[in-house]
């Protein structure tokens, strides 16, 4: 009888889920294995919802947004005030005969992971980072990033025309929760005048003297990249997920409502018919809508093959990563122990900009 590799995909979606879930199945089957979809994450494992999959339920995903397997973000420790059910869950790994898991998320996802691993309740552990956000530690790209990035870079690129037309002050609300890799590069790319996020504390004055500067020096508008979790942002409130997770967004439209008040009140018309204005945007969810990018799918691809060669090996208890171009394996708690925020130095890199 074939040994099960069972798999799950936690959090939010990430564009080269499916890359990663086609790879997993065909070295898996390549290997011997049968290979288990665990539908909706967690959620699936609680209520013994698989499905063995096939070669043909796998042609062409790689090319798919989303992910074939669902996901959610219902956790199995205890978060917020919700039960602990983990001995549900490796109860439910153990009678459906899963031999290894392969746990593909984020930092709640591969640190559950680490937990089962540790307790030793379901040792036989593998993770998978992924996340638009890049925040997972001790790989240098989670797949999902890079088509997340472009999608942002896209829209700024569509919005400083119509902005430009305007003569407008243009705010662009990036995702990305505590951690600013989106906003950083997506605001270098698509050429964002100032560029804020949630590792450093804005000043809402320096803002406003860039806008005004650049007015007064005849280039008639400016582009904002914000992270949705920058600092200005009054996080108290805003509202929870049903799993307890603050619903971040809505800075941008905090921060529009005061630049227009600081264009209305500090800015002189530059003729009397003519009114400086201020707009924002959230992008929200498109940034981890549609087809992934070239990188993300190879990324998706080396890293779904590395764990089934990991599971082969019996080398279990760590997360899959990137370092420099190759794939390696770390310790599922290194990925986890800390978020990876962006460091001063490469802030410093997207100021050399500002107002320019
Ligand atoms: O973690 C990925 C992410 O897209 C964050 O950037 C964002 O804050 C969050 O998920 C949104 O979550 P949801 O899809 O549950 O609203």
């Amino acid at each position: 009888m074939a040994q099960k590799i069972g798999i799950l995909t936690g959090g939010g979606d990430a564009p080269g889920l499916n890359a990663v879930v086609r790879a997993i199945v065909v070295n898996g089957i390549r290997h011997g294995y049968e290979v288990h979809g665990f539908m909706d994450g967690w959620a699936g494992v609680l209520n013994g919802m698989a499905r063995k999959l096939t070669l043909e339920d796998v042609e062409d995903i790689h090319r798919q947004g989303g992910t074939i397997i669902g996901t959610s973000r219902t956790p199995i420790f205890p978060k917020k005030g919700s039960p602990d059910r983990s001995g549900e869950a490796v109860e439910k790994l153990k009678n459906l005969d899963i031999y290894a898991l392969l746990a593909i998320g984020g930092n709640d996802t591969v640190g559950e992971a680490d937990k089962l691993y540790k307790d030793k309740r379901f040792p036989n552990i593998i993770g998978v980072p992924k996340t638009i956000d890049n925040d997972l530690n001790a790989t240098d790209y989670t797949f999902g990033f890079n088509t997340a990035v472009n999608i942002a870079m896209e829209a700024m690129d569509r919005l400083h025309t119509t902005t430009k037309a305007h003569h407008r002050v243009m705010i662009v609300e990036i995702m990305g929760r505590d951690a600013g890799w989106m906003t950083l590069e997506a605001g270098m790319a698509g050429g964002a005048h100032i560029v804020l996020i949630p590792e450093i504390k804005y000043d809402f004055n320096e803002v406003c003297n860039v806008v005004k500067k650049r007015y007064e020096s005849g280039k008639e508008y400016t582009m904002i990249a914000v992270a949705e979790g920058c600092e200005e942002a009054d996080i108290s409130k805003k509202g929870t997920d049903a799993f307890g997770n603050v619903k971040l967004g809505g800075v941008a439209k905090d921060l529009e409502a005061r630049i227009q008040l600081f264009l209305d009140k500090e800015m002189k018309k530059p003729y009397p018919e003519f009114k400086y204005e201020c707009r924002s945007m959230q992008l929200g969810h498109l940034q981890r809508g549609g087809a992934p990018t070239a990188f993300d799918r190879i990324l998706g691809t080396r890293l779904g093959l590395k764990a089934v060669e990991l599971v082969k090996e019996g080398k279990f208890g760590v997360m899959v990563a990137l370092s420099g171009t190759d794939i390696v394996a770390v310790p599922l708690e290194d990925g986890v122990k800390l978020l990876k925020t962006v460091p001063k130095s490469r802030y410093e890199e997207a100021r050399v900009f500002l107002g320019i």
